[in-house]
């Protein structure tokens, strides 16, 4: 049988992963694939550093894969916006399907360079892009293509997860990002991760293929974790809920809701319950009802998983023939929903003066903007001497919600709004 021959861009943490499962387990992909799968050459940029495969095969031309007339499937490893996605264009261009675990391009580029292939008769495959080991793209595309997805709740980037469970065990954010740079989690400048750059590029990829909505990362709201104080997880444990940065995309009147911030969720929700540098997407489709993906989001041997599933989807398809698929039609695009409208219950926490009447004054704030409240704590006085008070309101629109915070912050009984975060209830934003 005629082999599928098999070029790797990038020999790191994933590539190494990849190109060990490609010698070890030669017979089951073959048997899966209905060829072999022979790995033929890698790139490199250092020629010197101990790899899965022998030196004979490495290069450091990018070219003697992209553009070898011995190379079928070209697999993309290496990271970053730029030389990757000229160079996933390059392959493309010269009819060679490509595999990629690339987020960065795909969020930004996908839509163009999927049309791309399909003008050459190549496929662009990258279900290692989200959520490393867990199939998602696959499962929204094929298994769940029958329902319309109402609703799509994320925990996709496992640096902050973890950030957040230590958090929640009483850490600060410093000592919780220096403990998951120690343990290589974070990298040395974290701010992709904790500033939710990463799981907004991520939702980009995840809206397009459950709710058809195109849109750049840019446009998608996020808020990372800078400002978020331990205190707050553990009063919002008080009222129930266990604090995630959640990428959530929902089905709303004005168009597709997307966004990305710290969020509070029920202890009882399924999400809730996933911790350290876990991933899980949570999805409600009109049919299927809820349905919820977890695993390992990262780690090389966890992303070559889907690296190679990828590989074997081509694969199977060249051996037999077929051609590439055509760019799937997502029906008529859909628009972003404006954030201003977007509704959720919010936790607001106060520094307020040891005085009576502030609570009079907070709630007509609230009564103003027709915000219900649905729960109070109060705190006594600590040593800085301002008390606190913790509020739960019932579902408000975001407009609403950052007035209250701005007219709040302007009482001069508040000293401070020390924190606003909203809350995701199990029930679509909650009722008022
Ligand atoms: N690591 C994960 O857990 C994970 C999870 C999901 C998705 N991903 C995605 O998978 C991709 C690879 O990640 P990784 O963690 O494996 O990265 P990595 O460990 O940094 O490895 C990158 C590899 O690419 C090579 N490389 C980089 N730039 C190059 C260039 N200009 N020319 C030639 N070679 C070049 C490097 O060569 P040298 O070794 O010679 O430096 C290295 O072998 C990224 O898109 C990442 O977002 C990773």
């Amino acid at each position: 049988m005629k082999p599928i021959r098999i070029g790797i861009l990038g020999l790191g943490t994933v590539g190494q992963s990849v190109a060990r499962a490609l010698l070890e387990r030669r017979d089951l992909l073959a048997r899966s694939a209905g060829a072999p799968l022979v790995l033929q050459r890698a790139v490199v940029r250092d020629l010197d550093k101990p790899r899965a495969i022998p030196r004979e095969q490495l290069t450091t031309e990018i070219a003697r894969v992209t553009e070898a007339d011995d190379i079928d499937v070209v697999v993309e490893l290496m990271g970053g916006l730029e030389p990757a996605r000229t160079v996933i264009e390059a392959a493309l261009s010269r009819g060679k399907s490509v595999v990629t675990a690339n987020k960065r391009v795909v969020s930004w580029h996908g839509p163009s360079l999927l049309s791309l292939a399909a003008k050459k008769g190549a496929e662009l495959r990258y279900e290692a892009a989200v959520g490393g080991g867990i199939p998602l793209i696959a499962p929204l595309l094929d298994d769940l293509a029958a329902n319309r997805l109402l609703e799509l709740r994320a925990i996709i980037n496992g640096t902050t997860n973890y950030i957040l469970t230590r958090m929640a065990a009483g850490d600060t954010l410093d000592v919780a990002l220096a403990e998951a740079q120690r343990l290589g989690y974070a990298e040395a400048d974290p701010s992709d991760d904790v500033d939710a750059v990463d799981a907004a590029d991520k939702l980009a990829i995840l809206v397009r293929h459950a709710f058809g909505l195109t849109v750049p990362p840019r446009e998608i709201f996020r808020q990372g974790l800078r400002g978020l104080d331990p205190r707050d997880i553990a009063y919002g444990r008080e009222f129930g809920y266990a604090l995630k940065l959640l990428a959530l995309a929902r089905r709303g009147t004005n168009g597709i809701e997307a966004r990305v911030h710290p969020a509070f969720v029920p202890i009882a929700h399924p999400l809730a319950r996933i911790d350290g540098a876990q991933n899980a997407v949570h999805v409600v489709g009109d049919l299927c009802g809820p349905v919820m993906f977890s695993g390992q989001g990262a780690g090389g041997d966890a992303t070559a998983s889907a690296v190679l599933a990828d590989l074997l989807h081509v694969s199977r398809r060249m051996a037999l023939g077929d051609p590439a698929p055509t760019v799937r039609d997502f029906g008529p695009e859909p628009k972003l929903a404006p954030l201003a409208e977007a509704r959720t219950r919010c936790y607001f926490r106060l520094a307020v003066e040891d005085q009576p009447g502030v609570f009079a004054q907070v709630t007509q704030v609230l009564a103003q903007q027709s915000i219900g409240l649905a729960s109070v704590l109060q705190r006594e006085p600590g040593k800085m001497g301002s008390a606190e008070v913790v509020l739960l309101t019932y579902a408000a629109p975001e407009a609403a919600l950052a007035s209250a915070e701005e007219q709040l912050a302007r009482l001069s009984c508040v000293r401070a709004v020390r924190a606003r975060i909203r809350v995701e209830g199990g029930d679509s934003g909650g009722a008022a």
